[in-house]
């Protein structure tokens, strides 16, 4: 999978707005992941041509941060949170009641829809607001097995889901 014109276009733009080129391929690589899902190595290649950077160093960036995935990851990917505060106050039982919900059994796997995959990751900075998690930029608080399956029924396209997380969940926020 190879990048379009578009995203190509909006990779080059970026090395003006940071003062060492280097710190535009993360917002790189973030671009390609919104585009297609997941890094490809062709992605990768452009994303090096484009910015005229090392291939090493693009590819480097992309193993160590694990908010980059070098396989298919689903449609929302959800980042769980499961550092102390979190694990606290039930981060196992909703990552647990995730899997279940969306028919995975491992971490990373994607759901048969195409439209979930689930990884648990270390702490997200909103430790007053556990248990959370991430999903499409979005961060979501004070999470309950009930508030996640609202969080899954939004994601399927059902609007009561929406209407409901609304009432429910004033606090989720962007960040
Ligand atoms: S421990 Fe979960 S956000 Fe900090």
């Amino acid at each position: 999978m190879t990048l379009s014109d578009h995203t190509l276009k909006e990779i080059r733009e970026l090395p003006p707005k940071y003062p060492h080129i280097r710190s535009a391929v993360m917002p790189a690589l973030d671009l390609v992941q919104e585009e297609l899902g997941m890094l490809t190595q062709e992605a990768m290649t452009q994303v090096a041509q484009a910015l005229q950077v090392d291939p090493g160093y693009v590819e480097g960036v992309a193993t160590f941060y694990s908010l980059f995935h070098l396989e298919p990851v689903g449609k929302h990917h959800l980042y769980v949170c499961n550092n102390l505060s979190c694990q606290l106050r039930g981060a196992e039982e909703l990552l647990t009641h995730i899997k279940e919900s969306i028919g995975v059994s491992e971490y990373g796997q994607v759901s048969a829809d195409g439209l979930f995959s689930v990884e648990p990751v270390e702490c997200l900075g909103a430790c007053e607001y556990a248990p959370m998690l991430r999903a499409d930029h979005r961060f979501h608080y004070d999470l309950t097995p009930a508030k996640i399956d609202t969080l899954l029924k939004e994601w399927r396209g059902d609007r009561e889901g929406k209407k409901a997380r609304k009432e429910a969940h004033p606090r989720a926020g962007s960040h």
